[in-house]
This record gives structure tokens, C-alpha cells and sequence, in this order.
């Protein structure tokens, strides 16, 4: 059991996609946003998309005015996307792998096959004051190009532990994850994970020491259907902080 501090950043990308689904103005992602922190999240995560299906520019640029919570913009590493980000400066930034026609983000960055890429979009994004992290798998493969890059985190992509079929499949996969952590957080980097957690899977990623954020959208804005966005973002809140020793706190 790790007693150190446990972020949770909530996605609520979702909200805006069952805005999208009718053309409508609701439901609110200001008021998901107000929601989740009352109930105790400790920042909002959008992903605005090049398609724009469900994050909108308008709810990036609300988003940023509103900065009672920390924003941090997911984003494909692209000219058009480092220029928001440079204009409407959320405190922080994630560089995401993007393809027109996946249903989520599939996998992490390859860093090394687009260093330079990567390299100059840290680059002006730590101009503009923003901290960076670099969306990848969990493979010590890539670590030397990710600390080239400058970047300040890395969150480490957590789908195919949560995705994995059998029991020794996800012990692998979660092993990947502790290695790529602790080599990480050796390297200087602050380390996250994102991506495919739940209630039920998040107690063993909560619990690697070297973490120390967690963004966790589809399964929070899921269960609010059936318990309110309060009720599950508290509940995520409590799991994290339980594992952590941090009950009470
Ligand atoms: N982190 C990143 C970089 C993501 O792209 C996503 C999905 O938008 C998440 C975390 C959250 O994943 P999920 O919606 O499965 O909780």
C-alpha cells in the first residue's frame, strides 16, 4: 500500500457525445464539469477531436475560463491542435495517437518513429507554459525517445490491462505497467494512466506507487446513468483513496 497522493482527472467527453448524438445544448459539459468537482475530482479532461464529435472548440474555450479546476486537453499532435492549445493555454496538455475512424485512442504514441514530431510540439507547448505529458503503451522500448522529447509526464495507456480476456493476461499486462512506471519515474517523469478503468479493475493501477494521476472517463459518465455523476465520481474517488491509505484524508 502506497500512502502518496492519487490525482483523479475526469473524462467527460462522453457528456458532450450524448449532447452531439441530438444536436442539443444539453446535457451541460459545464455543469458535468461542476459536478465532478464537487464531488471531488481533481481536474477535467476533454479530448477535442479532429473530427469534433463530441468535444467542441466552444466547450474547450469555456472550459479554460471557468479554471476552477485544472484543464488538461487531450490532443493528436498536429499544427492545428498545438494552436488551440498555445491560444486558450489549459495547464496542461496529453499528446494522443488519433485515427479518423477509431470508436477511442487504440494505443499509444510511437514516439520514436516521430521524435522530431513529438519533440517540437513539447516544445512550444512548454513555451506557451504548459505542462506536457506524452499518451504511451507501457513498452521500456520507447522510454529514451520519450525523455528526449523534453516532455514533463507520460500517462501510460491502461487499455490492454483492462481489456485483457484471462487472469494471467492482465497480471502481464499490469507487470508492463509496474516496469514502465518505476523506469519512468527513475527517468524524472511524472507518470499517469488512462484509459479502460473501472470500479472494479482501477484498485491494482491506483495501487503503483510511481502514478500519481489517474484520467478515467467512458466507465465514470457510464455509471452516472444509473447513480448521478456525483455519486460515481465519489465512488472512483473513495477506490483510489482507499488503496492509497489515504481514507479520510
Ligand atoms: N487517457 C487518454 C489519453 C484517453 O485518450 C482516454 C480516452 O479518451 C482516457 C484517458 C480515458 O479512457 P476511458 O474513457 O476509457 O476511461
Amino acid at each position: 500500500m502506497s500512502n502518496t497522493a492519487l490525482r483523479l482527472g475526469v473524462n467527460i467527453d462522453h457528456v458532450a457525445t450524448l449532447r452531439q448524438a441530438r444536436g442539443t445544448a444539453y446535457p451541460s459539459v459545464m455543469e458535468a464539469a461542476r459536478q465532478a468537482q464537487l464531488a471531488g475530482a481533481h481536474g477535467i479532461t476533454v479530448h477535442l477531436r479532429e473530427d469534433r464529435r463530441h468535444i467542441q472548440d466552444a466547450d474547450v474555450i469555456a472550459l479554460c475560463d471557468w479554471a476552477a479546476l485544472p484543464i488538461n486537453l487531450e490532443m493528436a499532435v498536429t499544427e492545428e491542435m498545438v494552436a488551440i492549445a498555445c491560444l486558450q493555454k489549459p495547464p496542461h496538455c496529453c499528446l494522443v495517437p488519433e485515427k479518423r475512424a477509431e470508436l477511442t485512442t487504440e494505443g499509444g504514441l510511437d514516439v520514436s518513429v516521430q521524435l522530431q514530431r513529438v519533440t517540437s510540439a513539447c516544445q512550444q507547448l512548454a513555451a506557451a507554459g504548459i505542462r506536457v505529458s506524452l499518451f504511451v503503451d507501457p513498452d521500456l522500448a520507447q522510454l529514451d525517445a520519450i525523455v528526449s522529447t523534453g516532455t514533463a509526464a507520460i500517462e501510460i495507456h491502461t487499455g490492454a490491462y483492462a481489456d485483457a480476456d484471462t487472469a494471467p493476461e492482465q497480471a502481464q499486462e499490469l507487470a508492463r505497467i509496474q516496469a514502465m512506471a518505476s523506469a519512468a519515474a527513475a527517468a524524472g517523469l511524472e507518470v499517469h494512466g488512462g484509459h479502460g478503468l473501472t470500479l472494479e479493475n482501477v484498485a491494482a493501477i491506483a495501487a503503483i506507487p510511481e502514478i500519481v494521476e489517474l484520467n478515467i472517463g467512458h466507465s465514470l459518465i457510464a455509471d452516472a446513468v444509473f447513480v448521478g455523476l456525483h455519486a460515481s465520481v465519489a465512488a472512483m474517488r473513495e477506490q483510489m483513496e482507499q488503496v492509497r491509505g489515504l481514507a479520510g484524508a
